[in-house]
Formats: structure tokens, sequence, C-alpha cells
């Protein structure tokens, strides 16, 4: 009989979002009367439209498609080189950084991106991921065979966790054991915790010591307003030699349901083979997206293009001012309950600790219940995320001030 593949037997429940999504709807059809009332800050899903310069773009793009002499089919796999080169200028070079135009893989997700990636790295891998952390990293290396059986606490054998807490600011501590793949995400989610410059650095050369490689995933890096905080694991001196970063237009351009972002790979990244040599990931990458990808769609590269506009860029600044703004309103409200609040100033998550004892999925239950409003349970990110829930500030301006009063009545 055809084998499945057991591994997806490791895994603990549901993926988190479908599971908050489907504790509502059981919530809604119970309760028809609250069901309107309801306000989701669960997911960071964006709710704004996206910016009128992507819009042109991608109109003008459809008409692109619909003449003969301007009609694309297949786009290279790692995508057009208009929008390899646009990201190439304005992310990193016009800051200084160095990335050339073809180490950008074009995508469908980040998301996608931080679980493909483990096709060009090997089994044997020691891994090191953050507890809490954003759920992909753990589930997809689970998904793969690189982890053992999960305990009760659902911590998965196999996996080296790098606890995050308020005592080191939810940012991980260098480990003295030898970890070969690490897993960063700043700002972060769930905590909306950033990594400075020097706890960054600290990572890298940690690396470079070790041979070991970077996962960096920067998708929440347009919210960042402290100068002092890098935006890119790439202004760290020798980030290049022992990182991948994996960037999003879901969060900044509104892309999530659109779907593009990115992945940066440089060319002066090795990695060793089987036999103890050492040869670049950049072409596995390369290979990997040729054979199993056919590219993003050429309206959605245009609409991205068109982000790095002048107009495109004032308008994603009037996105995420408009998000932070609902940030500010939210953490204020969280503190006013008396509540420990984290996040919130660089990132578009407010990690908050919970009450009297609560756990993560009774308070989801209590906000859900008592004021209508949807959450994301800590634990679901991982066991020290227990005791904290997770309020998202994608929302509508007038959704993110009634989520603060009902806060303030609870
Ligand atoms: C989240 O809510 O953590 C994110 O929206 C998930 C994602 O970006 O995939």
């Amino acid at each position: 009989m055809v084998q499945l593949n057991d591994n997806y037997l490791k895994l603990k429940a549901g993926y988190l979002f479908p599971e908050i999504a489907r504790r509502v709807k059981a919530f809604c059809s119970a309760n028809p009367e609250a069901a309107a009332r309801v306000i989701r800050c669960g997911i960071g899903d964006v709710t704004e439209p996206l910016p009128p310069a992507v819009i042109a773009a991608m109109h003008k793009a459809v008409d692109d498609m619909a003449a003969r002499e301007t009609f694309r089919g297949y786009g290279p796999e790692q995508g057009h080189e208009f929008l390899r080169h646009a990201i190439a200028q304005n992310d990193y070079r016009d800051h200084g950084l160095d990335v050339a135009d073809d180490e950008i893989f074009v995508s469908d997700g980040s998301k996608c991106d931080c679980g493909n990636i483990l096709d060009i790295l090997g089994h044997g891998n020691r891994l090191g991921i953050t507890d809490p952390v954003y759920p992909v990293y753990v589930d997809t290396n689970v998904m793969a065979g690189h982890t053992g059986e999960a305990n009760e606490a659902g911590a998965y054998a196999g996996i080296h966790y790098l606890p995050c807490d308020a005592a080191n600011g939810f940012v991980p501590e260098v480990p003295t054991e030898k970890l070969d793949v690490i897993y960063l995400c700043f700002p972060n989610n769930p905590t909306g915790a950033t990594a400075s410059r020097a706890q960054l650095t600290a990572w890298v050369e940690y690396a470079r010591s070790h041979q070991a490689l970077i996962l960096f995933d920067a998708a929440y890096e347009a919210y960042i307003s402290d100068p002092a905080v890098p935006h890119s694991i790439y202004e760290i001196p020798g980030a290049r030699e022992c990182a991948i970063e994996f960037r999003s237009f879901s969060k900044n351009g509104g892309f999530t349901g659109t779907r593009c972002a990115f992945t940066v790979v440089p060319k002066t990244l090795l990695a060793a083979t089987a036999t103890g040599g050492r040869l670049p990931l950049h072409p596995l990458w390369n290979r990997r997206m040729s054979t199993k990808f056919n590219g993003v769609s050429y309206i959605v590269q245009r609409g991205v293009e068109a982000l790095y506009t002048p107009e495109g860029k004032q308008q994603v600044r009037g996105l995420i001012d408009h998000y932070m703004g609902n940030a500010a309103i939210l953490r204020t409200a969280a503190q006013k309950a008396g509540l420990p609040v984290f996040g919130g100033v660089n990132a578009p998550y407010i990690w908050v600790a919970t009450p009297d004892g609560f756990t993560s999925w009774e308070m989801f239950d209590r906000m859900l219940c008592l004021a209508n409003v949807v959450i994301t349970p800590g634990s679901g990110f991982g066991s020290k995320g227990e005791g904290y829930f997770r309020i998202s500030a994608f929302n509508s301006r007038a959704n993110a001030e009634e989520f603060a009063r009902r806060i303030a009545a609870l």
C-alpha cells in the first residue's frame, strides 16, 4: 500500500490560524447575535486596499496581456528582471548593501519560501528555533522529518529551542551549543521585539564561527521606525557569508491576498556537501525554483514594481502609519487595562501577558465570548508563549478603537 509521510503525524494540532478561524466560526454559529460584533485581531491579515500606484500598474499590466505585442507567457522562474532590479536597488544598494539583482528570487510568499528553503538543506542539521516562534519554521521541519516526536509541552526532539522572554527582551541569546541552521525573525512575529545591531552582530559572528546558516525573516522590516534598528541582516558585516533573508510584500504593500515576496540568497553563501566539500547554495535555490516554480504572475510583479515608485513609497508609508496608529491605540488600551505589554512600537504586533493566571487559550475564549474580539493565544507560538496573547494591529481604525473600548470594559 502507498505510504504516507509519517512525519505529518507528529504535528501537534492544526495549523494555528485555521484553528483560530475554526473556533471563531463555531462561536459565531452558536451566537449569531454576536457574530456581527466580532472584531478580528488574530491573524495578521491586512485590511486596507492596495495602494493606488499598484492598482494603476496592475491595470496597465492587464492591458499588456490583452495585446499580442506586449503579452507575456511564462516569465523567469526567479522573477522578472525589472522587479529583481527594483528590489535589489531600492531595498539594498540604496542603503549601501551589496546585493546583486540575481541574488533576489521573487516568489509567491515568505511563508512558502521559509518552508521551501528546506529543499536545499540537508537532513542532519542541528536546528535552532526561537520559542515563541512563527509556527511555520517548526512545522515545516517536522514535515520534512528533521525532528523527532513532540513532548507534552509541544517541544520536538531534535530542535534546540532558543527561549525568548521578558528577561531577554524576547531576543534569544547566542547558545553555547553548536547549531547549523538558526531561524531569526526581526521585527519579531509574534512578540513585536526588535534585535539591535549588537545582538545581530553576535548572531552573525556565531554563525560564521560555527559555519552555520541564519534564516532571517524580515517580513516586518517596513514597520521599524527606530533608526538604530537594522532592517536587513546584510547590514551586519559578514552576513553575506552566513545568511539568507526573506522579505514579503504582504505587510508593507498589502499583498496578503495578492501574493508576492522575495528571498535573498547571496552567491557568497556556502554549505557543506556530504563528502566534506563546500559549495554555494545560490545555484541550488536557482535550480529548485526553476524546477518547482513557474514564477509570480506578470501582473502582480508589475504591481509590486510600483511600490518602488515615489508615489508607491509614499502610499506604503501611509499604510504603515495607519497600522502603527492602530498599534499605538491597542498598546495603550492594554497598558491601561493594567497588563504587561511588549512590542507594537517597531512592529504591528502587541504581545500582552494574560491576567490572573489565565492560560493563553482561556484568554482567547474569554475575549471572544465576553468582548467578541479575536486575539491569537501565545501558546500557539510555542510553550514560552503560554501566558501571553498577541493582538494584531492590522485592522480599520474604527475597529482598533472599538477593540480598545472593549478591552477597557473587560
Ligand atoms: C500572522 O498572523 O502571524 C501572519 O499573518 C502569518 C503569516 O504571515 O503567514
